[in-house]
């Protein structure tokens, strides 16, 4: 069964919702909870150790009701059979969409066009899990006898963006090795990198689904030109590995096939850390940590398919998200984790959420009128609230901002928690209430000015406030909980792709700039310019010259 294909706005909740938009963009955060005094009970979920919520959105009951009639007039329910059915739902590409078999522990059989892939899965795991063990335990050594210490992934995307955000944020949970990702093109980023390395202890970890990704194959040659340079030929099998789907351009670029670890087509690249692509991470956390990352992602994807979805995390945020940008016009969202462990969340997202609903044609074929993707940004709190919020807060833009929090800090330090939590509420809460003209001269009149200051500063100190915010706020930050964190924003990126009719698992438009970089290397590398538009002749002599 394919996907269906039906534009949101022509159903009868899209017209209502439109309508609706009209009485509740007049109304504050404030009258909404004044007005119903069951709200934050009936706008949050609990599930495991996760509490989402989604109270102080500008939303009340009739909002949730007529997104939840959206999702069902184009066929949510339907197409999540398709998705979990194995059905080959990225059309444009004809593959299926199936890493959450990857994660699936209880599962004896998953088909993916009548072939059962759980016995390969598990035998990639077990082959992860040796290795892994291999390499922290130092039975695999280096080409002079000595124990690995440093571990370089070279990849780009979601060959590399995975692995980088789930190492560094699971670093309390690190072992001994040395873990390091090298992604860009920019030779200034593999050099540095080489310069604090050692031969003797280094393993390269070369990841491509595609085995063809420019940047990659260029630093993988660099990496192993050093290596070559440093010590031999003869040596790289000891310290060269690959993750790849493509085995043959692996063996072509003298990887030997013992050394390759494989995934499948139906893993796209920014839904790939599941698989054999988050090699580093087990390595670098212990294989039992990989696990547990792959049960909390599986614990969120059965509450995404059993859950009705009023109850729903991954639905209701997804709604949440198309509620605001396409009823509200909002142009972005931003994601603050309250931890500086979750550095690196929001560039990951911005790969997830963007590369997969960055669409504007539809499931039909056709260019759609109306808004998809959302432009995903944020920065960990308490440092954005040093930075950006002065323009969530008072800026002219409507910013939907998703704050994650933990009850539970790693190292225990109560005072540092404390302080950091108490930011973390009170950032919702300001933004959600402001502060009005009232408050404010109240404040100002106790501060001993003149009628004509207090006059003069007035406007500048009031905040409308009625921002939007979503809290999630979880038990601790482990390998589990991240899990189900990440899945859940897969979950809804399927979601959203699903309301708004477009196809989220393919990335056609990152071909194009592709296929011109060839083309103009190919004229650099000979000093012969080829045809272009003025600017870019412009740009290339003054670079050539
Ligand atoms: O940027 C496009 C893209 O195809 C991503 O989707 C992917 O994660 C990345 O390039 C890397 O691709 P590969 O793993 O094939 O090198």
């Amino acid at each position: 069964m394919a996907l269906p294909t039906i534009n949101p706005t022509t159903t009868k909740a899209w017209k209502k919702l439109s309508d609706h938009h009209e009485i509740i963009k007049r109304k504050h955060l404030k009258e909404l909870f004044e007005t119903n005094p069951q709200r934050a009970e009936q706008l949050s979920i609990s599930w495991n150790d996760f509490y989402v919520d989604f109270s102080k959105n500008r939303i009340d009951n009739t909002t949730m009701e007529l997104l939840l009639q959206l999702a069902e007039e184009t066929k949510l329910k339907e197409a999540m059979t398709t998705y979990f059915g194995g059905e080959t739902i990225n059309q444009t590409e004809g593959r299926a969409v199936m890493h959450t078999a990857l994660r699936n522990s209880t599962a004896q059989e998953v088909l993916i066009e009548e072939i059962n892939v759980i016995p390969e899965v598990a035998q990639v795991k077990q082959k992860i899990k040796t290795f892994s063990e291999q390499i922290i335990n130092g039975e695999l050594k280096g080409h002079t006898g000595k124990a690995f210490t440093d571990i370089v992934n070279i990849g780009i995307g979601g060959s590399d963006l995975g692995p980088a955000m789930v190492t560094e944020a699971l670093e309390f949970y690190k072992n001994h090795l040395n873990v390091h990702f090298i992604s860009n093109v920019d030779g200034d980023h593999v050099h540095q990198n080489l310069k604090k390395l050692n031969t003797e202890t280094t393993l390269f970890i070369v990841v491509s689904k595609s085995f063809g990704t420019q940047e990659t194959l260029s630093n993988a040659i660099t990496a192993r030109n050093w290596f070559i340079d440093k010590v031999s030929k003869d040596a790289v099998g000891k310290h060269f590995v690959a993750v790849s789907s493509n085995i043959q351009k692996v063996v072509d670029f003298g990887i030997e096939e013992d050394n390759i670890f494989p995934l499948w087509d139906w893993v796209g690249g920014r839904f790939s850390l599941w698989s054999a692509v988050g090699l580093s991470i087990s390595i670098s956390l212990g294989y039992d940590n990989f696990e547990k990352l792959l049960e909390g992602a599986y614990q969120m994807d059965v509450h995404f398919k059993d859950t009705p979805f009023k109850e729903n995390i991954p639905v209701v945020l997804a709604l949440l998200s198309i509620w605001y940008n396409n009823f509200f016009e909002a142009e972005s969202e931003a994601i603050i984790p309250y931890s500086q462990y979750l550095h690196r969340l929001p560039a990951y997202l911005q790969q997830g959420i963007m590369e997969s609903n960055g669409k504007s044609v539809d499931r039909n074929g056709d260019r759609v009128d109306y808004q998809t993707g959302t432009i995903i940004w944020g920065e960990p709190g308490t440092n954005a609230q040093h930075a950006f919020f002065q323009l969530i807060h008072q800026g002219t833009k409507l910013i939907p901002a998703e704050f994650i929090g933990f009850k539970k800090s790693l190292f225990g330090d109560q005072e540092h928690q404390d302080k950091l939590m108490a930011n973390f509420f009170a950032q919702t809460e300001a933004l959600m209430n402001g502060k009005s003209k009232k408050e404010v001269l109240a404040e100002l009149e106790t501060k001993n000015l003149s009628q004509e200051k207090i006059e003069q500063l007035l406007p500048f100190k009031v905040f409308d406030g009625n921002k939007p915010t979503t809290t999630l706020l979880i038990d601790q930050l482990t390998p589990e909980s991240l899990g189900a964190l990440i899945a859940m924003y897969e979950q809804r990126i399927f979601v959203q792709g699903i309301i708004w009719n477009i196809f989220s698992y393919d990335q056609w438009g990152v071909e194009l700039g592709k296929q011109l970089a060839d083309t103009i290397l190919n004229e650099v590398d000979k000093k012969e310019l080829g045809k272009h538009d003025d600017s870019t002749i412009n740009l290339l002599k003054y670079y050539l010259s």
